[in-house]
């Protein structure tokens, strides 16, 4: 009988130095959990986040990726989410024109303070994923085992 093996999804969450991934160190050292099938790459702000940066990680094998920064407002480069936010409304389309489902992209803001909303968001944002199954739009075969 072959074995069942559970989906794992690969998810990338670009976290804002500033606020979320602040929030996320507070989640860790506030021993609250979220799946360490979330792996984190610090950015500086979320304007940073290029979308070339989101096409790329659906290429290399992610399942979902998730953008976080500071609150509007509260950015630390004062517009820098704003940009991102923009940015990510137009990448939505072009992902939903690509076939990827609009569920597995997704902007939160996530203040340093909010530790346990960091691992309520990654906790409901990988469970979302799961349900929606692997990627396989965007994959590039030569990434794959
Ligand atoms: Fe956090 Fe800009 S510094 S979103």
């Amino acid at each position: 009988m072959q074995e069942v093996k559970e989906f794992k999804p690969n998810i990338v969450a670009f976290c804002c130095n500033w606020c979320s991934y602040a929030g996320a160190d507070l989640a860790g050292s506030s021993r609250l959990s979220y799946p360490a099938d979330v792996k984190i790459i610090r950015v500086p702000c979320s304007g940073r986040v290029n979308p070339m940066f989101i096409l790329k990680a659906f290429e290399k094998g992610a399942d979902g990726v998730i953008i976080c920064g500071c609150h509007p407002g509260d950015c630390h480069y004062n517009t820098g989410n704003f940009y991102a936010r923009r940015r990510m409304t137009l990448l939505y389309s072009m992902l939903d024109y690509m076939g990827i489902e609009k569920g597995r992209t997704r902007v939160e803001w996530v203040s340093a303070a909010e530790g346990a909303k960091f691992s309520n968001v990654m906790n409901k944002f990988c469970g979302d994923i799961k349900e929606l199954g692997e990627c396989v739009k965007l994959g590039d075969i030569r990434c794959k085992d």
